[in-house]
Order: C-alpha cells, then sequence, then structure tokens
C-alpha cells in the first residue's frame, strides 16, 4: 500500500456555491472575504475566487487518503475529531458535512493494514472507541455525503452522522465477518435500528454489499441523488438547516438521537422538557412574532 507521509488526512473548507448551485467545495468563505478566514480556529484560503458564494454556517470536512480509499486509520480518526469538535465549539458553524476524497469512496472501512497486528487488549488500549463516542457527541448536525464505497468503519461513520446523502450508485456495507471479525464501531446497534433486525442479520451475517437504492429503500439513506451532485446537495441541505434556529435544531437533534436510547414514556418525558425548555428562547419570540408580522425571522441563537 502506498503510505502518505505526514500529509494531512482531513481537510476542512468553508465550501462556496455557484450561483445555481453547481459548483462546491471550493473556500467560500475565504473567497468571499478574499484571502483567508477562519472557522472553528481552522484557517483556509482562498483557492477560487470567482463566481462563488459562500455557504453560510456550513463546513466541508473531507477525508483525503485516496491512496486506501479513504480507509479510517488512527491518525485520520484523531484528526478528524479533532476538526469536528473544534467546528462544534464555533457558534458560527451551524451544520456539516463530511465527505471522502474522490468518487471511489466515502471510507472503505477502518484500516486492514493497522487492525492486522491488533490484538484485543491493545484495541482496548487504543482509546479507539472512544473517539467513535465523542463524533457521535457532536451537538452541530451532521450530514454524511456519500460516494463510492462506505463500508465497515466508513458505513458505520456515516451511520454515526444525524443524515446521509448518498450517490445512487454508492454502496454501503458491513463486510467485518469476512474479515473474522464484526462491526465494533456501532454498526449492529445503528443498522437494526435504521433497517430491523431483519436485515440487520442478513447484511451483518452476510457481509455484502448494499446499493444506495436499497439502502434508501430501507431508511438509511436520507437523500440519493446523482453521483456528481452529492455534495452540493448535501451542502444545501446543510445551508438550509444552518439557516434555522440553532438552540432549536441541537434540542431537536438531541431529541431524535435519545428516542434510539429511551423508552418511549422517558423519550417524550425529554421531548417535552426540551420543548418547553425552546420557549425561554429569544428564538421562540422572534420565530412566533415574524410569522405573525408575515416576515422572515432573524435568528439569534439564544
Ligand atoms: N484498509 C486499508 N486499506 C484499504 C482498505 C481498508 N479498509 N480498503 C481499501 N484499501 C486499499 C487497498 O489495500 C488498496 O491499496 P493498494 O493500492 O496499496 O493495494 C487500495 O485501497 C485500493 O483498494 P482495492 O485495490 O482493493 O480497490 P478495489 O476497487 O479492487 O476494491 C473495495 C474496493 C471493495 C472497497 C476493497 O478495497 C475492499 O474490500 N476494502 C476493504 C473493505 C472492508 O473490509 N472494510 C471493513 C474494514 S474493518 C472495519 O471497518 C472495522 C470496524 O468496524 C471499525
Amino acid at each position: 500500500m502506498t503510505e502518505e507521509s505526514g500529509r494531512p488526512r482531513v481537510r476542512v473548507e468553508f465550501p462556496a456555491m455557484t450561483a445555481g448551485g453547481k459548483a462546491a467545495a471550493a473556500t467560500g468563505k475565504a473567497a468571499a472575504l478574499g484571502g483567508e478566514a477562519t472557522l472553528g480556529g481552522i484557517v483556509a484560503r482562498a483557492t477560487e475566487a470567482a463566481a462563488l458564494r459562500p455557504v453560510d454556517g456550513v463546513a466541508l470536512v473531507t477525508i483525503d487518503r485516496r491512496e486506501a480509499l479513504n480507509a479510517i486509520d488512527r491518525a485520520t480518526m484523531e484528526q478528524l475529531l479533532e476538526a469536528l469538535e473544534r467546528l462544534d465549539d464555533d457558534p458560527t458553524c451551524r451544520c456539516m458535512v463530511i465527505t471522502g476524497v474522490g468518487d471511489r469512496a466515502f471510507a472503505a472501512g477502518a484500516d486492514i493494514l493497522e487492525m492486522s497486528e491488533q490484538t484485543a487488549a491493545s484495541i482496548a488500549a487504543s482509546g479507539g472507541f472512544e473517539r467513535w463516542d465523542r463524533i457521535a457527541r457532536i451537538a452541530t448536525p451532521l450530514i454524511a455525503a456519500v460516494k463510492g464505497y462506505a463500508l465497515g468503519g466508513g458505513c458505520e461513520l456515516a451511520m454515526t452522522c444525524d443524515m446521509i446523502v448518498a450517490a445512487a450508485d454508492a454502496v454501503f456495507g458491513l463486510p467485518e465477518v469476512r474479515l473474522g471479525v464484526m462491526p465494533g464501531a456501532g454498526g449492529t446497534q445503528r443498522l437494526l435500528r435504521a433497517m430491523g433486525k431483519a436485515k440487520a442479520m442478513e447484511l451483518i451475517l452476510t457481509g455484502r454489499n448494499l446499493p444506495a437504492v436499497e439502502a434508501e429503500a430501507h431508511g438509511l439513506v436520507s437523500l440519493l441523488v446523482p453521483r456528481a451532485e452529492v455534495v452540493a446537495c448535501a451542502l444545501a441541505l446543510a445551508e438550509t438547516i444552518a439557516a434555522m434556529p440553532p438552540l432549536a435544531v441541537r434540542a431537536a437533534v438531541q431529541a431524535i438521537d435519545q428516542a434510539a436510547e429511551l423508552p418511549l414514556s422517558e423519550g417524550l418525558a425529554a421531548e417535552r422538557k426540551a420543548f418547553n425548555a425552546l420557549f425561554e428562547t429569544e428564538d421562540q419570540k422572534e420565530g412566533m412574532r415574524a410569522f405573525l408580522e408575515k416576515r422572515p425571522a432573524d435568528w439569534k441563537g439564544r
């Protein structure tokens, strides 16, 4: 395997689109400012200045290990987590899109070369799964933009996101049994919750590839779009969400996530508590007043 040296494995950009919503993923915010911009403490430089508009409040995070079909090794996971947590702490970042570089893979799994020498003890001591838990705790909405393979840990990463936008020819799967192991980064739990026991059993016990069309039919995918439009569609979805009142969005994400963990009565109680708490926010007053005054709301995030 060709191994990259010290090159960063994860890129953060402030995406941009043409007026028609076509091109994506240039450093839009920086372009708009004519130079550099920072988001989550990460500096981005303008690479394309022409005819692009920034996608407000949205960061695009790209896994960049083309040589290994964006397989997630330890360094990639550390960089991904660092980028996501920094962006999560930045109130100007209201939605994130995660994708993989190129058209061949979102991510083809955890890095098999790196895993091949592990023991039960070394895996447990590595803290790898705590990193996955921290990704699941990111409060800013996360959208996976999936082109090509999302296998093993790549599929698990997409399922850890709040939504998946997939290319019509993308391929999902949890092939870990074929390697003598099983899904370890949430696959058995999240696939079951997304698709039900019958499909989860069939897919995990055979390790077969799941075409995106089938994944969408079984509820894993939010939007299925042509491959060339995956990132642009995910960014457009992210932009719509970023324009919503952020406290309400985060509270809704948390309530939906809790639904997978809590009995119905507790989930309903948590939902009610969060709903009531939003009536203490300026955005609730503004949102309802704006509706009654027939004007767009001006969200403050308070
Ligand atoms: N880890 C490390 N390297 C990987 C990789 C992975 N998961 N997936 C692909 N690569 C590397 C290949 O070794 C190859 O490298 P070289 O060019 O240096 O040989 C390169 O990426 C291109 O891959 P292929 O030549 O295999 O490409 P292909 O088009 O023939 O096949 C594929 C594509 C079907 C995705 C195939 O690469 C494949 O099956 N990959 C492994 C998928 C997998 O089993 N994922 C689960 C990993 S375990 C896991 O994720 C555990 C967990 O729950 C956290």
